[in-house]
């Protein structure tokens, strides 16, 4: 890009093949990227949703409802769709849950700003506008919130099941919902006043076979590995566990080494020596009074041998996430260097066990030291369906974890929306000029959530908005869609409970995103670095095909 300078000789500025939009027209475009990945979202959102097919290209592929995983999945190009991913994946990571809301919500909050900058008003404006709007909704939010007992089985079972009616697994949702509840109240701690749910505590283990049914609840932690040796013990009580990040096996030199070796007796002394070492390894091991070994690494042949001479129970090449999971759940200090292990190393578990689960062996670790550290073993007849239930367990215990925390839900089906979307529209009346056309615009916009529930559930959107307005005006503060029936009914009665934490999140959430998006007047984009293919595979600058 080039700009004239004072002597009319142009002063370059910008690389060449450096694209700049700017303006209105950077604004809109951003919009219309936001737009389409919003509506790609849409006809995911609730439990009448549709499945995403996502095909990597690698060729797997994913079947999933979950928003966070369908954006990953699509691996887009566009930096405003890249922030739109962004996004889910922090309402994923902060709350667990609402990632199909969120970038809903964002899309359609960018739709109706787009009406305004059409009718001249500032997107400086807007944004200033939208932020008042969230803070209201907020309140609002805070307002119908309904205090529950955090502890209270009954409601989080069912705040765990509305996070899974929506999902493949929805026909075991009940059942998968008292797993997700005890495991969450199982780490629950009691800190000054308030609860902490760490949900590091629960390890997730998946394994094809059975049915979602025989998912389990374990008090301990799974290893999907099989002991190492056949003659080693399979079951070991009162375990007393060495936990080693290093391998036990003779470290091999970094270099070439050549070794002479000029007689079978040498040969013999040779092997002889490196066997010594390990024994003298396995001995110390068991010296420190360890019954169970389990190694990151590997475990050579001869000391497999050894160990199960001692009756040892070993397992190798653990990942290392996991052994830092072992170590917190088993009370072990992982050791690096296998001479200096002593009896305070060792963790504790009441029970170490190889069992057979489906057709493959898994290790598991009961009763630990730390009563806090559990596993949750997913079964189900597929790898898609394993994978998808993996998804949403995690986003159950996370809803869960919520209410445990912040002790406070609402109804949904669209009801909150539509409270909050009057609310804001009141609320407006206080205000002057712009502002309260942004605020009107939030309003609206809100009213994206019931209208694409009903939408999905093959009801007429605007038919049900009507409705379901009149009810909330009438102080049916629950008033929302039933999906199943196609009709308007009290959302708390249907027992359709979501943690306000969520939905609070959802709102700061797509507020954020679509404000970053508006105060973007300015794309400045360098060329795409070319490659040889482009370039028609004739130069040759990098000297390969
Ligand atoms: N039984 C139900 N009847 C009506 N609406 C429901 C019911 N269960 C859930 N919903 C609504 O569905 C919406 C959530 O849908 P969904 O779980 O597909 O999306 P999400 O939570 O935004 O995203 P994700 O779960 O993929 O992170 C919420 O507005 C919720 O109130
Ligand atoms: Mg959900």
């Amino acid at each position: 890009m080039a700009a004239p300078s004072a002597g009319g000789v142009p002063v370059i500025i910008l690389k060449e093949g450096t694209q700049r939009t700017r303006g209105r027209e950077a604004q809109l475009n951003n919009i219309m990227v936001a737009k389409v990945i919003s509506e790609t979202m849409r006809s995911s959102l609730g439990p009448r949703g549709m499945d995403k097919m996502l095909v990597d290209s690698f060729g797997d592929v994913t079947i999933t409802n979950d928003g966070a995983t369908i954006l990953k999945e699509m691996d887009v190009e566009h930096p405003v769709a890249k922030m739109l991913v962004e996004v889910a994946k922090a309402q994923d990571a902060e709350v667990g849950d609402g990632t199909t809301t969120v970038v809903v919500l964002a899309g359609e909050l960018l739709a109706k700003a787009e009406e305004l900058i059409e009718k001249e008003v500032h997107p400086a404006l807007i944004i200033e506008g939208y932020k008042k709007a969230a803070k209201k909704v907020l309140e609002i939010y805070d307002n119908i919130a309904i205090p529950v007992s955090p502890t209270d089985k009954e409601v989080l079972k069912k705040i765990a099941k509305t996070s899974m009616i929506s999902k493949l697994v929805s026909e075991e949702a009940d059942y998968l919902s008292e797993i997700a509840v005890e495991a969450v109240l199982k780490v629950a701690e009691k800190v000054d006043g308030g609860w902490k749910v760490d949900l590091d505590n629960v390890k997730i283990e998946k394994k094809e076979g059975q049915s979602l049914r025989d998912t389990k609840l374990i008090d301990g932690v799974v290893l999907d590995k099989e002991v190492v040796h056949p003659g080693m013990p399979k079951i070991i009580h009162d375990a007393k566990i060495a936990l080693l990040d290093t391998s036990l096996e003779i470290e091999k030199t970094e270099f070439d080494a050549k070794l002479h070796i000029e007689s079978p007796e040498q040969m013999k002394a040779f092997m002889r020596q490196e066997e010594e070492m390990l024994k003298e390894m396995v001995e110390k091991i068991a010296a420190a009074g360890a019954n169970v070994v389990l190694c990151q690494k590997g475990i050579d042949d001869m000391a497999q041998h050894f160990l199960a001479r001692k009756g040892i129970l070993a397992v190798r090449r653990i990942k290392k996430s996991d052994i830092e999971k072992i170590a917190r759940a088993t009370g072990a200090r992982i050791i690096t260097r296998v001479e200096e292990i002593s009896e305070k190393d060792l963790g504790r578990a009441k029970l170490v066990e190889e069992r057979k689960v489906g057709e493959d062996k898994m290790v598991f670790i009961e009763e630990c030291e730390n009563p806090k550290s559990i596993s949750i073993l997913i079964r189900g007849g597929t790898k898609r369906l394993v994978d998808e239930a993996e998804r949403s367990i995690k986003d159950a215990l996370n809803v869960v974890k919520d209410v445990v925390i912040e002790g406070k839900i609402v109804a949904g089906g669209g009801a909150p929306e539509i409270e909050a979307s009057l609310g804001l529209r009141d609320h407006a009346k206080t205000l002057a000029g712009k502002e309260q056309l942004a605020v009107e615009k939030f309003a609206e916009a809100l009213e994206v959530v019931p209208a694409q529930l009903a939408e999905n559930a093959g009801l007429d959107p605007i038919e049900i908005l009507v409705s379901l307005r009149a009810k909330h005006k009438e102080g049916e503060r629950w008033a929302g869609i039933n999906v199943f029936e196609g009709k308007i009914d009290d959302m708390y009665k249907l027992e359709v409970l979501e943690p306000v934490l969520v939905k609070k999140q959802v709102i700061k959430s797509a507020v954020e995103a679509a404000a970053m998006i508006l105060k973007i007047d300015d794309i400045i984009a360098a060329s795409k670095l070319e490659t040889k293919k482009e370039k028609g595979g004739t130069e040759g600058s990098f000297g390969e095909e």
